[in-house]
This record gives structure tokens, sequence and C-alpha cells, in this order.
């Protein structure tokens, strides 16, 4: 959705890899593994819990950034995410156990608990829906590198957001280590999942 970011990114990502190459290296380090994204949060969960990132310790996270009322792009993501989590599932019930699907709204004034539990329901049982504060929403935004901007109201008061479109594989201390394949196969995205969780 953002072409911008996928541009910055694309730039960036030679000299993460480049950083990543030490001679005393013995394994691959993931993609985003020297990579500033992410921090600490506290938002609202779809059951109205505040939780914040470390309530995730030990924990990889498959994270995106949408609102549910997204017209195109944001379901479709989110059901292919799922839908891979499900692949993965099969391949490695121990593995898939330890992802946590993550979903956190850039539509904080609509999104509410309630909307986003019938959202993140209607993907994967353990799909978690984050929204909050505006700034909080801001704060995390920022952290994750995610751009956002609710657009002008149409006459019915309804609007869109434009956003960044991007799902990041988190680690279990939080530290980013792949981008995954939001517009992949299941198959594809279960590879990226399979690949970087480790
Ligand atoms: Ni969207």
């Amino acid at each position: 959705m953002n072409d911008l970011f996928r541009r910055g990114l694309a730039l960036a990502l030679p000299l993460v890899l480049a950083a990543g190459c030490t001679p005393a290296a013995q394994k691959v380090d993931p993609p985003l593994a020297h990579a500033s994204i992410g921090g600490p949060f506290t938002l609202t969960d779809q059951t109205g819990k505040r939780v914040s990132d470390r309530d995730f310790t030990g924990k990889f996270r498959l994270m995106y950034f949408g609102y549910t009322y997204c017209p195109d792009v944001c379901p479709v993501d989110v059901q292919n995410l799922a839908r891979g989590l499900k692949v993965l599932e099969k391949r490695d019930a121990a593995l898939a156990a330890r992802i946590v699907p993550i979903f956190i709204s850039v539509d904080p004034a609509r999104d509410t608990p309630a909307v986003l539990k019938q959202f993140v329901g209607a993907f994967h049982p353990r799909m978690v829906g984050l929204t909050g504060t505006p700034a909080e929403i801001a704060q995390v935004a920022r952290e994750f590198r995610i751009y956002y901007k609710a657009q002008a109201k149409d006459a019915t008061g309804a609007y869109t957001v434009d956003h960044s479109r991007v799902a990041y594989l988190m680690g279990p201390e939080g530290q980013p280590l792949a981008l995954v394949r939001q517009d992949g196969t299941p198959n594809e995205i279960a590879d990226d999942l399979e690949q970087w969780a480790r």
C-alpha cells in the first residue's frame, strides 16, 4: 500500500545483509537481524486487557498493521497469514505454537476491542488484536516503521486509511527477524516462518 516504504526497505536490506556478513559468522543471520525495527509497547487487546510487548516474551510474533474496515488488502493479507500459520501447524505443531499472530490497528478510532475481537476471531483462534489511544498507536507505528494516514471522510463519514503493507516476523525477545510474504500462498508463508523462526 505504501510504495515509498517498500522502496526504502529495498534500499536498506542490502546494507543490512552486508552488515551481517562477519567472517566469524557460522550461520546466516535473519534478513532483518540488524534492522532497527520494533520496540516496547503497551496496548489494549481484543478482550479489553492491557498487554505489553513483554507479555509475548519467549514467543515469535507474526505482526501485521492494518485496520478492520480496510476495504481490500488487510483482510486478504491477514487471511493469508492465518492460513500460512495453519499450514505450519500441520507441518510442525510445536514450532507453530511458539508463533503468535498479532494484528495492530492503525485506526484506533473505529477499531475498538469489540470490533477487533470479531475481526481476529474470523481468521485464527490465537490471533491477538491490539488497539490503543491515538498516541499509543502513533508510537508503536513509529517503532515498527509503519506509515499510516487517515484519508478525508466521504459524505457518509466513512474514510479509508492509507498504510504500509508489511508483515514482520519478530523473535522471542522482540527482535526483528524477517519480512513474511503476506501476499504469498499459505505454503510460502509457512516456508518463511519455518525458515526464520528458529
Ligand atoms: Ni489495509
